[in-house]
């Protein structure tokens, strides 16, 4: 499947992810600079931190309530648009995601 992700710098990184693989994961393997997944996926590090392109975030499975806690702690948190990536999982439905990848990770 197709993300695209938008860098910190306003350049597009436009990758490919297997289904069921998690942005942070399609990220670290596309060398996706910005993205760091510390903690692995585990909800314990907010590094995979990204802002979901308004015209996506309908149709991503909502939070839970592990992640909702990390991003709250976040500086860089905006409540319309924040998401973990280690928690979006690439799939038929997600195909051609754009999502930016926050500042703080
Ligand atoms: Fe640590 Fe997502 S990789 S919270």
């Amino acid at each position: 499947r197709t993300i695209n992700f938008t860098l910190a710098d306003g350049t597009v990184r436009t990758v490919e992810g297997a289904d069921g693989e998690s942005l942070m994961r399609i990220a670290l393997g596309n060398d996706v600079p910005g993205i760091i997944g510390e903690c692995g996926g585990e909800l314990s590090c907010g590094t995979c931190h990204v802002y979901v392109d308004a015209q996506w975030t309908g149709k991503l499975p909502p939070q839970s309530a592990d992640e909702a806690d990390l991003m709250d702690m976040m500086d860089s948190y905006r409540p319309e648009a924040s998401r973990l990536g280690c928690q979006i999982r690439a799939c038929a439905e997600l195909d051609g995601l754009t999502v930016e990848v926050a500042p703080d990770n």
